[in-house]
This record gives C-alpha cells, sequence and structure tokens, in this order.
C-alpha cells in the first residue's frame, strides 16, 4: 500500500483523534505515583477512553500480522522496556522511569503518543536520559516540511542521542498513520540526511526515537510483545503524530499538558 496522502476531512478527523490520545495522558499523569499498578493505570485510561471520550483503545486485541493479539489497552514500559510493555499487577516503585503511549480510534483514526514519567524522585542519569530523548523527538520534528526526507529526522536524532554517548533503536520505527494504526512510511530514528522518502504536506506519520543509555540491541520476551534492552540498561521514548504542513508541521497529539518544546543549547 501506498502512502496516503490525506484530505482535509481526514486532517480534522486526525487533530481530534491527536488531541484525545494526548488527553488520555494529561489525564493519567497524577496517577504515575509509586505503588500504583501498571494494571491500574491500564483500567484507569481504558475507562476514560470507552466511557468519558468515546474513544478505542487501539491496542486491545491489536494483532498485526496474525501475532499474539496485545492484551492491554495501553503500553506500559518500564527501565529496560524499551517499548510494548504489557501492564501487570507489579508496582511502580520511587526512582522508576516509565514510558506511557496511548493509541486511541476516533471515528475511525488513530491518534499516537507517548510521554516518559518519573516515579517519585528518579536519579540524574534517568531524568538525563528522558531529557535527551525528549530533545531527540524534538530535533526530529523540527526536520519536517515539504521537501524534507526522512533520513533528515533520522540523522538529526541519531547524532543527538549518540552525541550524548546513547543509541538509537533500530527494530522498531515511527510510522504512518491514518485509518490504520500502521502505515507506511517507517520513519527511522537513525539514518543519512537527503536520503529517503520526500515529504509531502498532507502526509502524516508518528515520530518516536526509542533511546538506550547502553547498546541499541534488543531481546524480545517470551509474551511477544515486551521488547527489552539486551544490555538492561535504561530506555526512553517520547512520541507524537505530526502532519506535514505546507510550510513545516503541525503537531497533532498536543493538550494542555503537553510538555513544552525544548530549549536548544546547540
Ligand atoms: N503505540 C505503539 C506505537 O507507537 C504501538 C503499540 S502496539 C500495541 O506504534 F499493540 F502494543 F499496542
Ligand atoms: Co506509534
Ligand atoms: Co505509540
Amino acid at each position: 500500500m501506498a502512502i496516503v496522502i490525506k484530505t482535509q476531512e481526514d486532517i480534522e478527523k486526525m487533530r481530534i483523534a491527536g488531541r484525545l490520545a494526548a488527553e488520555v495522558l494529561d489525564y493519567i499523569t497524577p496517577f504515575v505515583k509509586p505503588g500504583v499498578t501498571t494494571e491500574e493505570l491500564d483500567k484507569l485510561c481504558h475507562d476514560y477512553m470507552v466511557n468519558v471520550q468515546g474513544t478505542i483503545p487501539a491496542p486491545l486485541n491489536y494483532a498485526p500480522d496474525g501475532g499474539t493479539p496485545y492484551p492491554k489497552s495501553i503500553c506500559t514500559s518500564i527501565n529496560h522496556v524499551i517499548c510494548h510493555g504489557i501492564p501487570d499487577n507489579k508496582p511502580l516503585k520511587k526512582g522508576d522511569i516509565v514510558n506511557l503511549d496511548i493509541t486511541v480510534i476516533k471515528d475511525g483514526y488513530h491518534g499516537d503518543t507517548s510521554r516518559m514519567f518519573y516515579v517519585g524522585e528518579v536519579s540524574d542519569f534517568a531524568r538525563r536520559l528522558c531529557k535527551v530523548t525528549y530533545e531527540c523527538m524534538w530535533k526530529g520534528i523540527e526536520k519536517v516540511k515539504p521537501g524534507a526526507r526522512l533520513g533528515d529526522i533520522g540523522n538529526v536524532i541519531q547524532r543527538h542521542a549518540e552525541a550524548a554517548g546513547y543509541s538509537v533503536v533500530q527494530e522498531f520505527c515511527g510510522h504512518g498513520i491514518g485509518k490504520k494504526f500502521h502505515e507506511e512510511p517507517q520513519v527511522l530514528h537513525y539514518g543519512q540526511p537527503g536520503t529517503g522518502l520526500e515529504l509531502k504536506a498532507g502526509m502524516i506519520f508518528t515520530i518516536e526515537p526509542m533511546i538506550n543509555q547502553g547498546k541499541r540491541h534488543l531481546r524480545m520476551l517470551a509474551d511477544g510483545w515486551t521488547v527489552v534492552t539486551k544490555d538492561r540498561s535504561l530506555s526512553a521514548q517520547w512520541e507524537h503524530t505530526i502532519l506535514v504542513t505546507e510550510t513545516g508541521y503541525e503537531i497533532l497529539t498536543t493538550s494542555d499538558g503537553t510538555p513544552p518544546k525544548p530549549v536548544f543549547k546547540h
């Protein structure tokens, strides 16, 4: 399937879905505390989506190419979990870092966004990883405009991560999104400038770098979903859904609680 250039009507609906996904993160933020289980966070988000927003949690029973269906409504990736952590009955503890990844479907359209959360007080090195990963996402976003190439996005993310001494996960990437959860193109978070697909107004895709404190290599757990760092080093991720506009970009997954754009020193 080719890349979908969204119509004005698609874009309107993607704005709504994007905002709703971000609002689930706003809603759940005060609950992310030591002692809460990720299953409790999942239930709260599920009920908020279904009963308050009238959205469908896209992860629930999601089974790309016939794999094990995903059993929960959100992804909760703690510490050395890179992505797709499955909510369970283990309480979060002080010092953990956790990514909450929310994808909603509203009126047939998907909004996909994730943020990092600190559980109580966390170490300086964990904080630095989360901050640099946030900057990586933003450096990627700022490359988005018609005529730019996907390699420009990947390259700026990779350079910023590696300059900080970190590594970029290569096996998972950003993706086109719309009526389908995962569409073309694949948005790699590494690469060479001036290479890859040329961006055009009306494309919508996610930028969602996964950055490891140690080596980039990963391992998949037996549950068929949870992805962890092979060296058990910490991993962080942030995600926005982005529209390519005539002049640049529009972030579709914003809400009142979206953290501000970082201030770059270089
Ligand atoms: N939200 C993830 C992404 O950013 C995908 C999660 S698939 C799931 O692409 F089934 F684990 F939810
Ligand atoms: Co995504
Ligand atoms: Co996501």
